[in-house]
């Protein structure tokens, strides 16, 4: 995680810093720094917690310069600090860091030995003094060709050099890093966003390069220092999707967004007029394909489960999930048939990308399905589809989610077409039920009022459980870590029927417990369930669809009903109510719902 900002111009550029880093606040906000450099002199503020701190030090005291770089750090090698705060400078040089190092204990006793001396307790600083080392004795270039290749692990760095009034370096490895081209001006950053007010004119660097940024000129070399050619991209600029408008938070925004979402997305892959879904160049015919193994991280892994759902049911491919970081570690017996498929809405996820570049090394089959089209998952996947949901601030996924478990369900059904799984009839049949979701979740989004009722049970509880079964079982992992994120209360996701092998032991007189249990094949299962919690004390939210039928139990201590759809379709519209819970809970007890404590929405580090 972590935000970096690079500028060169020729005027001042520390309020233009400051505000590409609170764009770079969803990446961390522990603390933040800019450096610039004046009169030959490295200047330095730092702050810790949100840019809003580091605004104020920087009102007070004027930070001169028409170079400089900014970071915002999510700590991971020492406590968030003004001291341990980026940049880290010498007298030499300044340095902005996202990533690990992972030879930083090595390289800092190397250079304690030739006497340098470190004041913070950061991997980064090291940076610092092997740059300031290799100085001594070799020209820039040079020396951050030798510094790269000391590095292990992974970053996107930014570094200004006191004796250099026009120039900052820019290096990637793992971590992503964009170039921008302005009028008189460059720019660096961690991503386009935080460049969009600046410049539409987007070049990444790939792993293993650098750059050398001048405010005229740029240019990029590979790891070994031989110069390489870039494309300048052009970004669309939609700039009001990035404010909050007349909400209180991204978060509520995104949620009340998702009937457009839905709808939007709808509109790119389904075809109308010929019943049918595009999917455009898919490089593989569908009987190629044996096996789907679906992999993610967080919110992502989520809809990877639901998807394993829907694809057991309907097609017939082998299909399997798995949690990014651990299945980049795993003894993997890659499948020459397999379709891998990457789901991410920053597409920039450390554990996702890494998993990917190792089923790139062996040949694979690789998708990905992401929110961000410019990022290193969909720029290096062989096959990219986007969830077409816009930006998403919030650091809590909720939209994205949406989007994802809709393309990875069109995916299913177009592949199942397509190989026989399911008839003409039945494939236009759930086309048919599509047309209806995005007023489906408008309406479903007017369970407002019920959920706020039931929140304070949620904010007061020690912890809660958050049950389903089949595709309800998703969800209710979902549901569960939305609580988490947004309400810092325990909250477990478990399958319903799983609950007497252990967590029933967890119910106690008044502990809330969610029960999902739409009228599905489920149904009377999961309702039995319930009563096993009811009758150890839980208060039981049961969130279920309307029926004429009465729901069969007195003892539920609130429901909620949501919409009429088919089985397949009900995850989509049960996930709104449970966005909610979680983001009245957070609202209720005061706490900064688009950024929770300890957590960032792009996670760049493994
Ligand atoms: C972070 C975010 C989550 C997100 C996860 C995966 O933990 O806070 O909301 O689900 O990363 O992110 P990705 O961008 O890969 O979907």
């Amino acid at each position: 995680m972590c935000g970096i900002v690079g500028i060169t111009s020729s005027k001042p550029v520390s309020s233009m810093i400051l505000n590409s880093l609170r764009k770079l606040e969803y990446r961390g906000y522990d603390s933040s720094g800019i450096a610039t450099l004046h009169e030959g002199t490295i200047h330095e503020i730092k702050s810790e917690g949100r840019v809003d701190a580091l605004e104020k030090n920087l009102n007070k005291s004027n930070l001169y310069g028409n170079i400089g770089i900014g970071h915002v750090r999510w700590a991971t090698h020492g406590v968030p600090s003004t001291i341990n705060a980026h940049p880290h400078s010498s007298e030499n040089v300044s340095v902005v860091h996202n990533g690990i190092i992972e030879n930083s204990t090595l390289l800092k006793k190397m250079l304690l030995k030739k006497g340098h001396k470190f004041k913070s307790q950061t991997d980064t600083e090291v940076i610092t003094h092997l740059i300031t080392e290799y100085l001594k004795k070799n020209d820039l270039k040079t020396s951050v060709i030798k510094m790269l290749k000391r590095l292990h692990g992974s970053f996107a760095l930014g570094i200004i050099f006191k004796d250099q009034p026009d120039l900052i370096v820019g290096a990637r490895r793992g971590s992503p890093l964009a170039v921008g081209y302005g009028p008189n001006e460059n720019y660096l950053g961690s991503d386009s966003y935080a460049l969009k007010s600046m410049t539409n004119k987007i070049s990444y660097l790939n792993d293993g390069e650098f750059c050398i940024l001048k405010k005229n000129n740029i240019d990029f070399f590979d790891e070994n220092g031989t110069k390489v050619n870039k494309k300048i991209l052009e970004l669309s600029s939609n700039e009001n999707n990035y404010e909050k408008g007349e909400y209180k938070h991204f978060m509520a925004k995104e949620i009340d967004e998702q009937p457009t979402t839905i709808k939007n997305c709808i509109n790119e892959y389904i075809d109308k007029k010929n019943n049918d879904i595009n999917i455009f160049n898919f490089p593989w015919k569908s009987k190629e394909i044996s096996s789907i193994v679906l992999i993610g991280c967080g919110t992502a892994y989520h809809s990877c489960l639901m998807a394993k759902y829907w694809f057991e049911q309907i097609t017939t491919f082998d299909v399997s999930v798995d949690i990014a970081s651990e299945f980049r570690y795993r003894k993997n017996r890659f499948k020459k048939n397999a379709l891998y498929i990457f789901v991410s809405q920053s597409g920039e996820t450390a554990d996702t990308y890494a998993a990917l570049d190792l089923c790139n090394k062996h040949n694979m089959k690789t998708c990905a399905i992401v929110n961000v089209v410019e990022s290193s998952i969909a720029r290096d996947s062989k096959f990219v589809l986007p969830i077409h949901c816009g930006p998403e601030i919030g650091v809590a996924s909720t939209k994205a989610f949406i989007g994802q478990m809709l393309v990875l369900y069109l995916l299913c059904i177009k592949l199942a077409k397509n190989r026989k799984d399911i008839s003409k009839d039945i494939f236009n049949n759930k086309i048919k039920s599509l047309e209806s979701l995005s007023n489906l979740i408008k309406k479903t989004l007017n369970t407002e009022s019920d959920i706020q009722m039931v929140c304070n049970s949620f904010v007061e509880a020690k912890g809660s459980m958050f049950l389903g079964r089949g595709y309800s079982f998703p969800i209710a992992l979902e549901g569960a870590l939305k609580l988490k994120e947004l309400a810092y209360v325990h909250a477990e996701g478990y399958p319903a029927g799983e609950m007497k092998h252990g967590p029933l032991a967890l119910i106690e007189e008044g502990m809330p417990v969610v029960v999902i249990a739409p009228r599905d094949e489920y149904y009377k299962k999961t309702i039995s369930n319930m009563q096993e919690v009811i009758a150890r004390g839980a208060k039981v939210l049961l969130i279920t669809n309307k029926n004429k039928d009465e729901i069969f139990s007195e003892n539920i201590w609130q429901s909620i009903e949501v919409e009429n759809t088919t089985e397949d379709l009900f995850p989509f519209l049960i996930t709104i109510p449970l966005q909610k819970l979680a983001y009245y809970s957070a609202l209720k007890k005061g706490y900064d719902i688009d950024k929770p404590r300890n957590l960032a929405k792009s996670v760049t580090v493994e």
